[in-house]
């Protein structure tokens, strides 16, 4: 057997994949099967915490072949052209690398980029302002939002599974019965992305597993800033047995003002005639574009107004254009972005329903960082790129 030596080598490092890798492995072969080149769970997930999960459905090979076979298919959008893989694309990492925010139905302009799906499991809470928690339930609301999928009901989803001709045989061997659900596709999908997993980077194995030769110089003085003088591991955190490059909280770092007033919004007029317009445009037809107010819009708390989920930054050289809207395309601008303080030297007020003046503090300071630093950060964050399941980028 082929991964044996790398499962032993796993271990030794100090288990610390722990209970999730154990339970994957007896289903391992499964996926190890299906190409000589894919990699072994335990493996890949190595410099990533322990998966707890008290549900064996989600490890069971059928029901994820199942969420598979949901996730890829185009044929469950409203007019058949749009599944979920059409956003989250996995030659990109489970995200579009390709504009800004996602196009969904009809050319449709969404107000915010893609995450990456990689990973998502560890995920505490969902979206870009966390307002949603169970990956089941998450993958309803794709469906049915107008902008992306575009189906009318929850009913039409499952007329429509119950007449595809292969989902009767995939839900039989996934559920032992042929009707779809919402429970079952919202566990299917779910289970599929519990597979969407990535780590086992050169920061990985210079971290966790001791190897000094993982990092060059350059990228272990980046390592050096990170952690230090640039500050970024005080919310994308690095603990000490793994690292999830993120606090699960909430900030304000100033993207949200830095965006909005000059957006131009596709509008498809008929069939295949689209215009552009401007915000003043729309306002000419009395109607107003929701500017996007993070967290606030979850909470209405004062201090999470224009505050974002800290995302990982596991495989972020993969994962341009960055921050809930896209608005910086490459990691320089990130870095220049931190160095200036963030959006600090903004304005951040904003009127509240009630007429209210609310202010947010942005919680970043300049950090004089000179042009040896930055880049060092750069190539800091190019060693976060990981091994990946290969098997789920099939269709
Ligand atoms: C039209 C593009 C589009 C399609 C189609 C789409 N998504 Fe997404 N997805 C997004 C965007 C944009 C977000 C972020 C939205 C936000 O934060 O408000 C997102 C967020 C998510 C998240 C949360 C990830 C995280 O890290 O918080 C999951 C999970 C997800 N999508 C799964 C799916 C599934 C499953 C489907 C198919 C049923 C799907 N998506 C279809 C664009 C899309
Ligand atoms: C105060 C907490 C905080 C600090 C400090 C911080 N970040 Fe962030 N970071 C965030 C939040 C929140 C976002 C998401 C902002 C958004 O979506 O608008 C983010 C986004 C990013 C992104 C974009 C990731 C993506 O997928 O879009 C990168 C890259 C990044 N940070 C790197 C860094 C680096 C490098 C540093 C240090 C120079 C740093 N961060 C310091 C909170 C922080």
């Amino acid at each position: 057997m082929k991964y044996r030596p790398l499962f032993f080598w796993a271990l030794a490092v100090g288990g610390v994949v722990g209970l999730v890798a154990l339970l994957v492995v007896n289903h391992s072969h499964h996926f190890a099967a299906d190409t000589a080149k894919s990699v072994p769970f335990q493996n890949i997930a190595f410099g990533l915490p322990p998966l707890a999960t008290s549900d064996e459905t989600l490890l069971s090979p059928e029901v994820i072949e199942l969420g598979k076979a949901i996730f890829f298919d185009r044929r469950l959008s409203f007019n058949q052209t749009m599944s979920c893989a059409m956003c989250h694309l996995p030659e990109q990492a489970f995200t579009t690398t390709t504009s800004q925010v996602s196009i969904g139905m009809n050319g449709r302009r969404l107000r915010r980029n893609a995450p990456s799906l990689l990973n998502v499991a560890w995920q505490q809470a969902l979206f870009h302002d966390g307002r949603e928690f169970s990956l089941a339930s998450q993958a309803w609301m794709p469906f049915l939002h107008a902008d992306e999928m575009a189906n009318p009901s929850i009913g039409y989803v499952l007329n429509r599974l119950k007449q595809l001709p292969e989902y009767p045989l995939l839900f039989t061997r996934a559920f032992g019965e042929p009707v779809p659900t919402m429970d079952r596709v919202g566990v299917a999908i779910a289970a599929f992305e519990r597979t969407l997993i990535s780590a086992n980077s050169a920061f990985d194995r210079w971290q966790y597993a001791g190897d000094k030769s993982a990092l060059n110089a350059e990228e272990a003085l980046g390592l050096g800033l990170f952690l230090g003088k640039a500050k970024c591991s005080h919310c994308h955190l690095i603990d000490k047995a793994d690292a999830l490059f993120t606090d699960a909280k909430y900030h304000n770092t100033g993207v949200g003002q830095l965006a909005k007033s000059n957006d131009a919004f596709v509008v498809q007029l008929a069939p295949k005639i689209k215009t552009v317009l401007t915000p003043k445009d729309l306002a000419g037809f009395h109607e107003t574009v929701k500017p996007d107010l993070g967290r606030y819009e979850i909470t209405e708390r004062v201090e999470d107004l224009y505050a974002f989920r800290t995302p990982s930054l596991r495989n972020v050289a993969r994962t341009s254009p960055y921050m809930h809207d896209g608005s910086l395309t490459t990691l320089n601008d990130v870095i220049e972005f931190y160095d200036k303080g963030g959006g600090r030297a903004l304005a951040h007020q904003h009127n509240r329903k009630d007429g209210v003046a609310v202010q947010s503090q942005i919680q970043l300071m300049p950090l004089g960082l000179s042009h040896i630093e930055k880049r060092a950060i750069v190539a800091f964050l190019g060693t976060l790129s990981g091994q990946e399941n290969t098997t789920q980028k099939q269709q």
